[in-house]
């Protein structure tokens, strides 16, 4: 047997023709023009190319689109002018700082300095502890991409077993909280695994659900996947260049392998990476349909 796939790509294209529609209505009702400004400091090639993803789709959602490029010297005053200047521009409902840093800049109090109604990547203080409590005003885009994924594939989530792999603030800590919350789309019994748990294997055959955010190319084998599950494979290794030149990319579970036990599969790419940015989008919407009251 050979798992379904979750095309990201597919649920992605689908929730974006829902987002620019909501963009019309609220342009045409209320003379608002979502704002995003992306902030990348350095020259990272993969940094580079996620945020010309998000710049772009920002423009194809008729958003109106800011791209702030600074060198990886800049002093962090610099960039906490640069926001200061953001939080007060009336234009921009979202305000993204593509992650990492360089070394001279501290990346907490940058994340500080965003205005928590503009925080649409939810990494500030105040939103992660009001997803904490269950009363979010913005979902970290990675996790609601996944739980979104889930929802649309129809996977049962309610008194699921759920294994993350992976307890990054960014994906497998904020995942666990939301999985488990008593919401709709939710309601798991959530285990997070990471790089000091003793017998992962035997977390991960118990899974209904499987979400790896691990890291590390190929890190889940069939052995340690249960017949039927659902697989989600959050990771982006480059592995290599294409014959185009663009970054051969794969994730953190061995697929071919894989594929042959789970029931659904995200594939990498085309899986998970379409629906962060589609999340921020609808992140940027909701900022600016709360900003128009
Ligand atoms: N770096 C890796 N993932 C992300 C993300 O979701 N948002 C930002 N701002 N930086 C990242």
């Amino acid at each position: 047997m050979t798992a379904e796939l979750i095309r990201g790509t597919v649920v992605a294209e689908q929730i974006r023709g829902e987002l620019a529609a909501e963009t019309v209505r609220l342009r045409e009702t209320r003379g608002v023009v979502p704002g995003l400004v992306t902030i990348l400091v350095g020259e990272d090639p993969a940094s580079q190319s996620y945020v010309a993803a998000k710049s772009r789709t920002a423009r194809e959602l008729g958003f109106h689109s800011v791209q702030h490029t600074l060198p990886a010297a800049t002093p962090e005053a610099e960039l906490l002018d640069l926001l200061a200047r953001c939080n007060a521009d009336p234009r921009l409902h979202g305000i993204l700082v593509q992650l990492p840093l360089p070394r001279q800049i501290d990346e907490r109090r940058v994340l500080e300095a965003i205005r928590p109604e503009k925080d649409v990547d939810a990494f500030h203080p105040v939103n992660v502890g009001k997803l904490l409590l269950g009363n979010p005003d913005f979902l970290p885009c990675t996790p609601a991409g996944i739980q979104e994924l889930l929802v649309r594939s129809g996977t049962e989530l309610d008194g699921a077993d759920v294994v993350v792999v992976g307890r990054s603030n960014i994906v497998g800590k904020p995942l666990a909280v939301m999985l488990a919350q008593k919401a709709p789309g939710a309601n798991a019994t959530v285990t997070l695994c990471h790089t000091r748990t003793r017998d992962l294997a035997a977390h991960t055959r118990r899974a209904d659900v499987l979400i790896v955010a691990a890291g590390r190319p190929k890190a889940i084998t069939a052995e340690m996947v249960k017949p039927g599950a659902v697989v989600i494979d959050v990771g982006v290794n480059r592995i290599g260049v294409t014959e185009q030149g663009k970054a051969r990319l794969c994730g953190d579970v061995d697929f071919d392998a894989v594929k042959e036990v789970a029931a659904k599969i995200t594939p990498v790419p085309g899986g998970v990476g379409p629906m962060t940015i589609t999340m921020l989008m609808r992140n940027t919407l909701r900022a600016a349909q709360r900003a128009a009251g």
